[in-house]
């Protein structure tokens, strides 16, 4: 990982609890837009993504809460945190008791979060930089997917990779807000949270967050 990278991530975010997580501490950023232009800036790259990482996003929170609650579901397991972001769900998988998680995002800032956000948290992550959509499913036990469904390009190609992942024996937990290109007729609803999110990201404040698995086929 470039040390550059590292070092703008830690430039651009404060160390601060996660809300309704508080055992969590992750890198955040206040506001996305500022952030994003100083992205832009950084990797002279106009089309470059937002920066996901910086922030916990609402399906990572009630997977992160569902994991807290029910740490049965990864406890002594091996776990592969896709779409990773700021490492939320990754970490909140080794507190609860993963022996090995590894957390994979297309986002090189991301790698970095991932990294330094696990090493705040005095956890064990593997970070990843890449896309592995189009990959055979990793051999792990349990695939998180954290708000992965909030655009319709990664939301076409998600569901078919987690159901690989799935016919291989992998257990798959989703965390969604209720975003528009979600499929729920193709999952089974666990537990549903309220969550504090901010109006950088959603149209409120407050927002559901559900934990699901995949309906069987
Ligand atoms: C809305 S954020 C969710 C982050 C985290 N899971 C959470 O809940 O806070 C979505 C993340 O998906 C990542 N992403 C988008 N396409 C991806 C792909 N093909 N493979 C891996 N990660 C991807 C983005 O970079 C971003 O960090």
């Amino acid at each position: 990982m470039a040390s550059s990278t590292r070092a703008f991530v830690l430039r651009h975010t404060r160390l601060r609890p996660v809300p309704g997580l508080e055992e969590i501490r992750l890198l955040l950023a206040d506001e996305v837009l500022p952030l994003w232009h100083a992205v832009q800036v950084e990797t002279d790259d106009p089309d470059a993504a937002l920066p996901y990482w910086a922030f916990a996003w609402s399906g990572g929170l009630a997977l992160g809460r569902y994991l807290r609650e029910h740490p049965d579901a990864v406890a002594g397991k091996r776990i592969f945190d896709l779409a990773s972001g700021s490492g939320l769900c990754a970490i909140a998988a080794m507190r609860a008791g993963a022996t090995e998680v590894t957390g994979v995002d297309i986002d090189a800032f991301a790698a970095a979060a991932i990294q330094l956000n696990a090493r705040g948290n005095r956890c064990r992550v593997t970070a990843v930089r890449r896309d592995v959509l189009d990959d055979e499913p990793p051999d792990v036990d349990v695939v998180l997917a954290g708000d992965t469904w909030y655009e319709a390009g990664l939301a076409e190609r998600v569901m078919p990779w987690l159901r690989r992942a799935r016919d291989h024996g992998i257990d798959v937990l989703v965390g969604d807000p209720g975003r528009r290109y979600l499929p729920t007729d193709q999952l089974v609803e666990l537990a549903r949270y309220d969550v504090r999110t901010t109006t950088e990201l959603e149209d409120q404040d407050r927002k559901h967050g559900w934990v699901y698995s995949l309906r069987p086929r």
